[in-house]
């Protein structure tokens, strides 16, 4: 274990020095008055050993000045090597069976999921209330992962009856991801939303799935797909929904869906968003909750502005 001497914020990923975070944390940590505290990189393997993550969350339980974390792709694998390592789960982190912010709070280490608060925070910037009612709209969202679980939940959980779709279809390559949400569903009070669960990696198959999607719906790629793996989940023929919304969860990379999306703006009055404010958003609410410091919506433009700064 290391001693740091000055407040730390670890990032657990696979290419951490890559990301944007590494130059963003300084000029962050300056608007948020964090004074010298320090952003580390921790790159873990894709489905590392247990030790190594286990490893990754003692350092933060031992050292006084290892302040917690921001976890991605590793957000199950944590949870699962480190269960004991946490003094308390969050009820998110519980339900989604993920981590993604360790934090401390009067010396108890606690694990908590950010995404299902975070993205629905980036869908309200783009989806006034009661949409999904006034509309009679759809969500069709392809790839079932851990950012799906987490638009679940929050559907789920958090959105008033007017906010819900009134279907929300899930397509994925593994059957397990499709069987641990219909758990989840089933284990939660009765949401009104029908579900309807599609194993798939056929792009043609999720073209008709949106050709029979009604006027106003959503869909989305969380399948990490023009980003963590080439291409997209659907053909160039494939037809957004006329009036609808479609929601790339990536910013970088090659992008493919939001390109195809992006083509049918005028002719399928569609309206397109990619997950860069997601992005910064969920970086604000973990840095926040790190040092227990509350972010002014004015220095939340703050942030913003710096991280497009560096984009
Ligand atoms: N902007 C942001 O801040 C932000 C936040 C969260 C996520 N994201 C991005 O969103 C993407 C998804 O994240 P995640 O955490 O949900 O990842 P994840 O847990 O790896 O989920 C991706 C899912 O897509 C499925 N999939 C892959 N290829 C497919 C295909 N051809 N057809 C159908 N399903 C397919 C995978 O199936 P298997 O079960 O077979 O593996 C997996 O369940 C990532 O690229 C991530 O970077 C961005």
């Amino acid at each position: 274990m290391l001693t740091q001497a000055v407040p730390t914020f670890y990032f657990f990923g696979v290419t951490t020095g890559k990301s944007s975070s590494r130059r963003m944390f300084p000029a962050w940590a300056q608007i948020l008055g964090l004074g010298a505290a320090q952003w580390v990189g921790v790159d873990l393997p894709l489905n590392a050993p247990l030790e190594q993550y286990r490893a990754a969350v003692e350092q933060i339980k031992r050292d006084p000045l290892s302040m917690g974390a921001l976890v991605t792709t590793h957000k199950v694998n944590v949870l699962e090597a480190a269960h004991d390592l946490f003094d308390e789960l969050s009820p998110e982190a519980a339900l989604c069976h993920e981590v993604s912010c360790i934090y401390k709070r009067g010396g108890k280490l606690i694990g908590h999921a950010v995404d299902p608060y975070t993205s629905a925070q980036s869908m309200a910037q783009f989806i006034p209330p009661a949409y999904w009612s006034e509309h009679g709209a759809e969500i069709l969202c392809l790839g079932a992962g851990g950012s799906a679980v987490a638009i679940v939940t929050h559907f789920l959980t958090r959105a008033a009856p007017p906010d819900r779709p009134r279907k929300l279809t899930l397509v994925n390559r593994s059957a397990g991801k499709l069987d641990f949400i219909r758990k989840l569903v089933a284990s939660l009070p009765d949401s009104g939303i029908h579900f309807d669960y599609v194993q798939n990696t056929d792009p043609a198959v999720n073209d008709s799935l949106m050709a029979a999607l009604p006027p106003g719906s959503m869909v989305i790629n969380a399948t990490g797909m023009g980003k963590d793996l080439p291409g997209s989940p659907i053909t160039d023929s494939g037809l957004f929904p006329l009036e609808g919304i479609a929601w790339e969860l990536n910013y970088r990379g090659e992008l493919d869906f939001l390109h195809q999306a992006r083509r049918q703006i005028e002719a399928r009055r569609l309206r397109v968003e990619d997950g860069w404010y997601y992005f910064v958003l969920g970086w604000a609410e973990i840095v926040g909750t790190v040092f227990d410091v509350t972010i002014t919506p004015a220095q939340f433009d703050q942030l913003a502005a710096a991280a497009e700064a560096i984009r």
